[in-house]
């Protein structure tokens, strides 16, 4: 799925929350470690979404705030971490005051923003000095088991997928926060595989968003280019792989 809008997000929070909330938790690790995040600190995740890392952070004992534009995926963040402050925003315009955030995470979020050096400056806003932001989405779709399966529900529709963004890129997240005027301490790729358990849930897993005809329509090209990642119990692993960095404002 695109970037979408709030209406677009809402109506897949569902399924966001089975099958892709945890995709990115192996990232997660690194982020949190260079990021210096411990008992107390203050982090506030951009683009939230359903609330998996807001629900890791409060259990390492941080204090985690969310911001999202689409009101069931933020449905879902409050009913999963009810002691957490979630609020409707897009990461150009955070409605949180100055240097109020010890950490800024952003997870396969930050490339929906309309303005990404906006967002950057804004992430930065709500730093308090010495504070850092830390951000992840896909690596380019060479790395990801997923650009082959969705390459052929494309074709299906005579369609292409879109090429990688910036973002995406080697390098492209560093050279974006450097672009924002951040210091990059840290960055790296991390595997981030997915697993649907059987057909059924592959399909739903990949398709979500999609019209039930146009489920039924696609399912057998899917299962058909998904075979190569089969298991041996007929369920399927897409190796695929994120991108991530985390900088720090320049004293
Ligand atoms: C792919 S989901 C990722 C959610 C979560 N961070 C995760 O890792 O599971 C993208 C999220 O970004 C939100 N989003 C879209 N545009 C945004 C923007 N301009 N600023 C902040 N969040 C945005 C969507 O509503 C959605 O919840």
């Amino acid at each position: 799925m695109d970037g979408g809008g709030a209406e677009r997000w809402s109506a897949v929070a569902d399924e966001w929350s089975s099958f892709w909330g945890s995709l990115a938790r192996p990232v997660w690790s690194p982020l949190i470690e260079h990021a210096g995040v411990g008992q107390g600190t203050r982090v506030l995740d951009v683009g939230c979404g359903t609330g998996e890392l807001l629900a890791h952070l409060a259990g390492l004992g941080a204090r985690p705030a969310g911001v999202d534009p689409a009101p069931e995926m933020r449905a879902h963040a409050r009913v999963r971490v009810p002691t957490a402050e979630v609020r409707d925003g897009h990461a150009e315009h955070l409605p949180f005051p100055d240097a109020g955030a010890d950490v800024v995470v952003a997870v396969n979020a930050l490339q929906f923003a309309g303005d990404v050096l906006a967002a950057l400056a804004e992430m930065s806003r709500v730093l308090a000095p010495g504070g850092a932001v830390a951000v992840a989405n896909w690596a380019e779709g060479a790395r990801n088991d997923l650009d082959v399966v969705e390459r052929a529900v494309a074709a299906a529709h005579d369609d292409e997928v879109p090429p990688d963004g910036e973002l995406r890129q080697p390098g492209g997240l560093e050279t974006a926060l450097g672009e924002a005027g951040l210091e990059v301490v840290a960055a790296g790729l991390t595997p981030t595989p997915w697993r649907a358990p059987d057909d059924d849930a592959l399909v739903r897993g990949i398709l979500f968003g999609e019209d039930p005809s146009t489920m039924a329509e696609l399912a057998p090209v899917l299962v058909d280019a998904a075979r190569p990642f089969r298991t041996a119990d007929g369920g399927y692993v897409l190796q695929n792989a994120f991108r991530w960095a985390v900088a720090r404002t320049v004293a």
